[in-house]
């Protein structure tokens, strides 16, 4: 099997107890970054109408959740919701929890979706598992109308570690992998984690990247020491 065909039957094979294992290993902040990327974005795009949010690489669906209940909160109309996952047992888990949205069963870099068909595209904790990451950049670019914004949130890289880093390195090399184990029954899928971390890019490398895709950075924050980061950039 290739690489990227494990990762997603990895994710496939944790879907029911993902939702669980996210909220106990990131001590429920997670939802405190979902929450802000969301608001911070909306501002930053400033309509109250919205034609189409994709959220890329969906998983259990609840990127979508966050923008629908935070688009209700600023008084913002989205029309319609897709989520995008190659993993069809994430994609059952989201259509149980919220059936109202549209979901396509396919890959970051080969998404089935019309030039300029989304005003917002997000990918959350996501972007690191896609292994042909260019192309999958190139295609949120295409994907994005022009003036559409991408959100992402991730784990990138350190470039130097503090005090605090080493503590979170520590626990996502130490502690989490027996915890996300316990929790789902699949401990390597949580070695996994701390892993595509460290093979994974740096924020500055990413944004470069981003830029090289023809997507210009609007906003990054970093949450929780720099622990989680948020992109948001526009498209030309
Ligand atoms: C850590 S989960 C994140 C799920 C969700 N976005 C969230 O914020 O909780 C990573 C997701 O990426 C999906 N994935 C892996 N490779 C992908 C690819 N090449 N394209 C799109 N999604 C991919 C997995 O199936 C999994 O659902």
């Amino acid at each position: 099997m290739d690489r990227q065909k494990k990762i997603v039957s990895m994710f496939d094979e944790i879907a029911k107890s993902y939702d669980l294992a996210n909220r106990v290993l990131s001590f429920g902040s997670d939802i405190v970054w979902r929450r802000r990327a969301c608001e911070m974005a909306y501002d930053l795009y400033g309509k109250k109408e919205i034609s189409q949010i994709t959220d890329v690489a969906c998983g259990t669906g609840d990127m979508l959740g966050f923008w629908e209940k935070m688009a209700a909160k600023k008084g913002i109309e989205v029309k319609n919701y897709v989520g995008v996952d190659p993993s069809h047992g994430m994609l059952e888990v989201a259509k149980e929890k919220f059936p109202h949205f549209h979901y396509i069963q396919a890959y970051a870099q080969e998404l089935p979706l019309p030039d300029e068909s989304s005003e917002f595209l997000s990918i959350t904790y996501g972007i690191r598992n896609v292994v042909e990451r260019e192309a999958a950049i190139k295609e949120f670019a295409r994907v994005l109308k022009p003036g559409g914004i991408l959100v992402i949130l991730e784990f990138t890289k350190k470039e130097r570690f503090g005090v605090v880093d080493k503590a979170a390195q520590w626990y996502m090399k130490r502690l989490l992998p027996h915890i996300g184990g316990a929790v789902s029954g699949n401990k390597e899928a949580y070695e996994y984690l701390p892993n595509s971390i460290d093979n994974f890019l740096t924020t500055k490398q990413l944004v470069q990247e981003l830029e090289k895709g023809g997507l210009q950075i609007q906003k990054i924050r970093s949450f929780s020491f720099g622990i989680s980061t948020l992109f948001i950039a526009q498209k030309k």
